[in-house]
């Protein structure tokens, strides 16, 4: 039975990455390490917790002892490396915790790997999940490729470059088998309610302002995270080692449409007269550095593995606000406590 190893598999995008390979191989044993942060939530993996070929591990990346006597104690096939910390604004507020996990955090990891994996390497896989924001910022034209140099704006972009970098160090210097993804923003269900579709989602339904940064014209490019996950199966199983695979939606929305169309779709879910909801938005002063436009350009992925996604944006938003809104317990739990203290850190004093 292979041993593969998942970080941060408690989190948005984790979770639908561990549910997907237990479901998927049961011939292979997924150990979920996560530090169980702010954003670690089990109870996104509450219907695969019992299966047999699954073990939830609790444990801090950054903690280097803990993750050599991890890899000791286990002999992983490959590694899933998620664990992050996600949020921009929050890493402007508190720029080290990214440099912790996301640098710190992911040396440790590959050290692990390289040390005991040093006999059989050709049999093993380190993948590592990155961003589109890594790129920087686009202008109204053009496209990320994986050529596309680097140039991180953000404290968070900058701390996975570094990551995406030490990656490709540790496959150039010691020959560690690596493969890298760069994906753009992904949204579904349990993402936690700080980042843009579910914290909208959240207030319009509790009739709390949507603040929207500067003048609402950035753009992102949207893709379904279970789209995301696929895409991570078809890259673990069948990617080039060394290579890098950009994965996006070739979805992209200015903030400002993309949040009418949501409050559109929210006053007919919860029988509002057309209109009210969109009343909620409330322009606020902008992220700063806050990158203009991203968007990617997935034709490696579509060419060399036959990746595409899989669902339209509208039906893929359809569902993503339905969970939201028969998730309401989930949504309390992940809103309470820190939570409150957090928004009001980030927004009270944000408004203008
Ligand atoms: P998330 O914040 O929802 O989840 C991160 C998970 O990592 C949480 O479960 C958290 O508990 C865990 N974690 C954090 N610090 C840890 C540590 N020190 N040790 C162990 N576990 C730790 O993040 P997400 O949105 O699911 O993103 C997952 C990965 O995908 C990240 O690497 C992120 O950079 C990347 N990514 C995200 C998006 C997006 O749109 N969300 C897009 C492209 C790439
Ligand atoms: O592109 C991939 C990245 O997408 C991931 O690497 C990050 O982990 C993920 O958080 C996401 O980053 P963004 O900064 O693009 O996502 P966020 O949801 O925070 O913001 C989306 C856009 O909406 C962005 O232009 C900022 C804006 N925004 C966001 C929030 C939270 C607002 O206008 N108001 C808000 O309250």
């Amino acid at each position: 039975m292979k041993k593969i190893l998942i970080t941060g598999g408690a989190g948005f995008i984790g979770s639908h990455v561990v549910r997907l390979f237990v479901n998927k191989y049961p011939d292979y044993h997924i150990y979920n390490l996560d530090k169980l942060t702010y954003a670690g939530n089990l109870e996104n993996l509450l219907d695969i917790e019992n299966k047999p070929n699954y073990t939830f591990v609790k444990g801090d990346i950054v903690d280097d002892e803990f993750i050599q006597k991890l890899f000791s104690e286990h002999i992983f096939d490959g590694v899933i490396h998620l664990a992050a910390e996600s949020h921009v604004d929050r890493s402007i507020s508190n720029p080290m915790e990214f440099i912790f996990t996301n640098i710190v955090g992911t040396v440790n990891l590959l050290n692990a790997a390289k040390f005991n994996w040093k006999d059989n390497m050709d049999k093993k896989l380190f993948y590592h999940i990155s961003t589109d924001e890594v790129y920087g910022s686009l202008g109204d034209t053009g496209y990320f490729t994986e050529e596309t140099p680097y140039d991180p704006h953000s404290p968070y972009s900058a701390s996975k470059a570094s990551s995406d970098h030490l990656v490709r160090a540790y496959h150039d210097t010691f020959g560690l088998p690596v493969v890298i993804s760069n994906c753009s923003n992904n949204y579904g269900p349990n993402q936690f309610p700080e980042k843009l579709l579910p914290l909208f989602i959240h207030n319009i339904r509790n009739n709390k302002p949507l603040p929207v940064y500067g003048k609402g014209e950035n753009v992102r490019d949207w893709l379904f995270v279970e789209d995301h996950a696929n895409a991570i199966d078809l890259i673990f199983h069948q990617g080039k080692v060394g290579e890098t695979y950009n994965i996006g939606g070739n979805n992209e929305w200015k903030n400002i449409d993309l949040i009418m169309l949501l409050c559109k779709i929210m006053d007919k879910k919860l029988g509002r007269e057309p209109g009210t909801s969109k009343k909620l938005i409330t322009y606020v002063k902008d992220r700063a550095g806050h990158d203009l436009r991203y968007a990617i350009d997935s034709s490696k992925l579509q060419r060399e593995l036959g990746w595409s996604p899989s669902l339209q944006f509208e039906e893929g938003l359809g569902i993503t606000v339905d969970w939201y809104l028969s998730h309401q317990q989930w949504l309390d739990s992940v809103t309470s406590g820190d939570y409150q203290k957090y928004y009001e850190a980030q927004y009270v004093k944000r408004e203008r």
